[in-house]
């Protein structure tokens, strides 16, 4: 399947339907390599797809022009899923690889790229290739350092890599053609890839503000045209210190104690008019419950002592939520154990290099099973909760 999205302009990328665990993001609805190719006088394609996907994105590409006729192969981001083919279309088409010089340095780690031409730009270089402009402007760590992004000025559209981008697979294409879930699946796109660089989003945003804008052509998912003032907007929030009055519970358990304790907190919570979402991480991608996080007021994280230490689950989930930095929360760690405490203190050390405002109770830990009166104290300290 080809797209023309604008006039010899065409999505050519794969949609991978099966694709469920993205280095270690769970995508029950698969995903797509959104690849682009620019009929002009010289012939563009801007990123590819993974390396298993080359059959379907020469395939694509065919039914526009010979791929032995592309001249210039765009890399906005070196990370596989969109340079898996770069290495089979150079071979193929002798073409210029362009791309800034981190990307090329990034590149040559991952193939011989001896004996490659590269074009190598820095922000606010443009090429002409024609009847068009291409503009590139560096987007480092959002997400790799080789990040950018490239506008094709005639046409007011940019290629923004992953940003923007979410985990569908859909035959459609643009935003208008499905619907306001599309936000859900863009906002655990940058819960999980974008967050802990989140703060570099607003300077990267304001480097676009004198574009003008018709399409936003990511490298996952749908094309933005109709919605683009409001994923932008919501790029500046989820960016921004901004919560919801939304409290995450994450708990693990083996004989249901710790289960126990996070229902009786919720109820005090829910009572406060908190919103409430509690998830068994070992039953939930720990992408869904990062998405949660992002506007949480408050994470809630659960844990049993096993061998004097968290049960592994839940140790699992605090290192991914390390790495993705969440900003601005109340952190309360809770948990049952039978003779030495531990799994609390574990959770309140991440809490702490996270700079979470910290919540402690002596009823956050239950010896053994919980009590009628210790389910009474945790939702007691719920509704105290409730009411910061
Ligand atoms: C294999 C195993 C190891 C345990 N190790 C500890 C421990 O080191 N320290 C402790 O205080 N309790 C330990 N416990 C007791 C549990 O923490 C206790 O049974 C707790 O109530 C379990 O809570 P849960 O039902 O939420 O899983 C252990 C239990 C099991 C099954």
């Amino acid at each position: 399947m080809v797209v023309e999205i604008k006039k010899d302009i065409f999505w050519v990328g794969v949609i991978d339907w099966e694709i469920r665990n993205f280095h270690g993001y769970i995508t029950p609805n698969g995903s797509t390599y959104n690849s682009y190719l620019i009929k002009d006088k010289e012939n563009v394609l801007i990123d590819t797809a993974k390396d298993y996907m080359l059959n379907e994105l020469i395939n694509g590409i065919s039914n526009i022009i010979n791929p032995k006729d592309i001249d210039y192969l765009i890399v906005n981001h070196v990370e596989k899923d969109h340079s898996g083919c770069v290495d089979k279309i150079v071979e193929i088409s002798g073409a210029t690889v362009i791309t800034n010089e981190k990307g090329k340095e990034s590149l040559s780690y991952h193939y011989d790229t001896k004996g490659w031409d590269f074009i190598v730009v820095d922000s606010g270089d443009e090429i002409s290739i024609g009847n068009r402009t291409l503009k590139f402007i560096k987007t480092p760590m959002l997400h790799w350092p080789d990040n950018m992004v490239t506008y094709c000025k005639e046409e007011k559209i940019l290629f923004s890599n992953d940003a923007f981008g979410q985990h569908i697979a859909s035959s459609e294409r643009f935003d208008y053609e499905i619907g306001d879930e599309v936000f859900e699946y863009a906002k655990e796109y940058f819960a999980n890839i974008l967050m802990p660089y989140k703060m570099l989003i607003p300077n990267a945003i304001n480097s676009l503000k004198d574009l003008e804008i018709e399409l936003i052509c990511p490298s996952h998912g749908i094309i933005w045209k109709e919605k683009i003032n409001e994923i932008i907007k919501r790029y500046l929030d989820w960016s921004s210190d901004k919560v919801e009055n939304k409290a995450v519970i994450a708990y693990d358990t083996m004989y249901s104690s710790t289960k126990k304790m996070a229902y009786a907190i919720a109820d005090g919570l829910m009572e406060k008019e908190v919103e409430v979402k509690i998830y068994r991480i070992s039953e939930t991608p720990l992408n869904v419950i990062m998405r949660e996080i992002l506007d949480a007021k408050y994470v809630l994280i659960g844990s049993p002592t096993l061998n004097q230490n968290l049960y592994p689950e839940v140790a699992k989930f605090l290192s991914y939520m390390e790495g993705l930095k969440p900003t601005n929360k109340i952190g309360v760690a809770f948990g049952s154990y039978g003779w030495m405490e531990m799994a609390t203190e574990k959770i309140k050390e991440v809490f702490k290099r996270l700079n979470f405002e910290i919540v402690d109770d002596e009823c956050l830990k239950v010896k053994f099973v919980p009590k009628e009166e210790d389910l009474k104290k945790c939702y007691e300290f719920g509704l105290r909760l409730g009411n910061i």
